[in-house]
């Protein structure tokens, strides 16, 4: 793989790569723990990456979430990394080493999801995933999530990128916004009900429409994860933010299982100090 396939990562993309493997093995050692009934549990990675990155702050390479994953012990039942960059998914075959439970697969994740990796975590059969969504962007469709939440059988961390929001959606004038802009942010959100939770009329004379901030945009969001996905249980987002203090993305978790919850709000606690 060339180096220009290898994402050069900042601090914060390090902290999230601790926090979803800890939760990971943390999810590992109590659905390999149950017998009755007996789970199988699955681990999935949409925007798998390259399998390592090259660290800003030490030089160093350091394993992507996919050979995190892959580290796990006890380990998980079945793997499934996806990613859209053919000299990545290259990568990713590598990593997994032809092992005959790991399945890499080329393609738009929303597509691959909803057709291959999701109709193999059936509740009914007693099948259980940990599905990290991880764009770089709004690059997602609601679908995925929807389904997420209403298979009760997945758990999801997620990547909700407010700075792409913010340069390319969310302008303090939203009569300047392209329309395909606007399109992209619709495709994540599910609905155009982002529109009246990111412009506000009542905080001038005028009623003019003002642009809300990230927490009243983050809230709606956290609120549609509970009462349109169907998770019945969904952290506060953690903010990741850069060396200047801005907000790249907030990082949700979302669970059909209160006990999940309580454990990643722990590890949400432990490394929120580092961002
Ligand atoms: C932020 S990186 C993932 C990092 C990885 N989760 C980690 O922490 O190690 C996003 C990846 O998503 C891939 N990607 C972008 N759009 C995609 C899509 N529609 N389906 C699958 N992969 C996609 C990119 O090629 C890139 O490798």
């Amino acid at each position: 793989m060339a180096d220009s396939d290898i994402d050069e990562i900042g601090p914060w993309s390090e902290v999230k790569l601790d926090i979803v493997r800890e939760y990971a093995q943390a999810y590992s050692q109590i659905l390999s723990a149950q017998n009755k009934p007996r789970l199988q549990h699955v681990y999935i990675d949409a925007f798998a990456g390259a399998g390592v990155h090259l660290s800003r702050s030490t030089r160093e390479y350091v394993p992507g979430s996919p050979l995190n994953a892959l580290n796990v012990n006890p380990p998980f039942t079945e793997y499934h990394f996806i990613d859209i960059n053919q000299a990545r998914v290259g990568a990713l075959q590598q990593v997994a080493q032809q092992r005959a439970n790991v399945f890499v697969h080329d393609g738009d994740c929303n597509q691959v999801l909803l057709e291959k990796v999701f109709p193999k975590v059936q509740f009914k059969d007693y099948r259980r995933g940990l599905c990290l969504l991880d764009p770089y962007g709004l690059h997602l469709d609601w679908q995925v999530i929807y389904t997420a939440g209403q298979m009760k059988s997945v758990e999801i961390f997620l990547n909700f990128p407010i700075m792409d929001m913010n340069m390319n959606v969310l302008k303090h004038n939203p009569e300047v916004v392209p329309s395909e802009q606007a399109q992209r942010m619709t495709r994540f959100w599910g609905d155009e009900s982002w529109k009246a939770s990111a412009y506000s009329t009542t905080g001038n004379l005028f009623g003019y429409e003002e642009k809300t901030d990230n927490e009243t945009i983050t809230n709606a969001f956290r609120m549609r994860l509970l009462n349109v996905a169907g998770f019945k249980h969904v952290s506060q987002p953690l903010a990741m933010r850069n060396s200047r203090d801005a907000v790249v993305y907030y990082l949700f978790f979302a669970s059909p299982k209160p006990v999940a919850l309580q454990i990643v709000k722990d590890i949400f606690k432990k490394h929120e100090k580092r961002l």
